[in-house]
């Protein structure tokens, strides 16, 4: 996984550092970025994608403009820091991690401020909690994983959707940390990787992190699952999130819907993995998650190729939403939650009540 060899997003040489994962996996390059308006065209343009990595990538934003702001108040870098924080949080509308990890940024600063510190202090606090936000992400999809390790069962074949990998989060993965910690516990497992059209973060990258730690994975267009369900090869699966309404209505990579409906069909489980950040509780169901329209070109071209007719149109949802009566569970941190959802979240959003919410 990411770590020694490679690595999704980190702070390194005064930038913001992604890999770039539009070329993936055919070049392993790393971009250093070093101006917030930089940072929001990479969130844009999928260098860095999934939910937990973007939030990384936008508190390590915020400590950015900290760092090249001129203020020389407490105020004035509040004032700075807030218009980078209106810019990334334009980037994409889904993800809720991205308005967590911002407000929590911001709120850090607010405070830091109200206790006196000085411009130049709070420039470099802030980046020691950009930095520890991440490496919390990163633990948290550990704890995440052991807790999901449970729900897969020895000879297990996985099938999951997108990527919901180390390279979504600050590293391990959610869906994909799950089943690193079934690995870590023992257990024989083997995964479908759905392509994921259209930016096939599935075959491309999905496959690419599994097999870099040699676990097995093989690629299937998105079209196969229902063949794959029904021949009796997949047992159960498992994806990640961009944001869970609080009555446990999942938003995820375009496709996942229909795959909730295949499942069911199928008598097979359907989890979803995600960390407490990603679920929202001012958000009360699926019909309420803003789901993000992307441009034509990743429709209507296959690579450099149009696969699409001059002036016919496209249409491009990023994400759909699967209704919570189609999620067997949803795996956090903090345990696992079952039906009815609209209690077992809102016990694990509880902090002092949050463990016993796991089933
Ligand atoms: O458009 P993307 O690649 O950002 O979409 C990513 C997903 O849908 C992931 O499944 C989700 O963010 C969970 S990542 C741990």
């Amino acid at each position: 996984m990411s770590g020694d060899s490679w690595f999704t997003v980190r702070w390194e040489d005064e930038a913001v550092a992604l890999i770039d994962q539009r070329l993936l996996p055919s070049e392993e390059r790393y971009l250093h970025l070093r101006d917030v308006e930089a940072v929001a065209l990479a969130i844009e343009d999928l260098v860095v994608r999934g939910a937990p990595a973007i939030g990384c990538t936008a508190a390590l934003g915020l400590a950015l403009a900290a760092r090249t702001s001129t203020a020389d108040t407490p105020e004035a870098l509040i004032a700075d820091v807030d218009v980078a924080a209106r810019r990334l949080a334009r980037t994409r509308p889904t993800a809720v991690n991205l308005f967590w990890a911002l407000d929590r940024m911001r709120t850090w600063l607010a405070n830091a401020a109200a206790g006196g510190a000085s411009a130049q202090v709070l420039r470099d606090d802030m980046l020691v909690e950009a930095t520890e936000l991440v490496d919390e992400d990163i633990e948290i999809c550990r704890k995440l994983g052991a807790a999901g390790a449970s729900l897969v069962p020895d000879n297990a074949r996985i099938l999951t959707h997108c990527n919901a990998g180390a390279l979504a989060t600050g590293g391990y993965g959610t869906a994909l940390g799950v089943v690193r910690a079934a690995v870590e516990a023992g257990r024989r497992v083997s995964v479908l990787a759905d392509e994921t059209r259209p930016f096939l973060q599935g075959a491309r990258l999905t496959a690419w992190e599994l097999d870099r730690d040699r676990i097995p994975v093989e690629v299937i267009t998105d079209n196969m699952a229902a063949h794959f369900m029904g021949t009796g090869e997949v047992d159960l699966v498992i994806v990640g999130a961009d944001r869970v309404a609080a009555n446990g209505d999942v938003a995820n990579k375009i496709g996942t819907y229909g795959l909730a409906l295949l499942a069911d069909a199928h008598q097979l489980p359907f989890y979803v993995a995600a960390p407490c950040s990603t679920i929202d509780p001012d958000t009360p169901d699926g019909g309420a998650i803003p789901i993000e329209e992307r441009g034509r070109e990743e429709v209507a071209d296959f690579g450099a190729r149009p696969v699409v007719p001059d002036g016919v149109a496209v249409r491009h949802p990023a994400f759909d939403v699967t209704p919570a009566h189609l999620v067997s569970a949803i795996v956090t941190e903090r345990g696992v939650a079952r039906a009815p959802f609209g209690a077992s979240l809102a016990a694990m959003l509880r902090p002092a009540c949050g463990s016993s919410a796991g089933s």
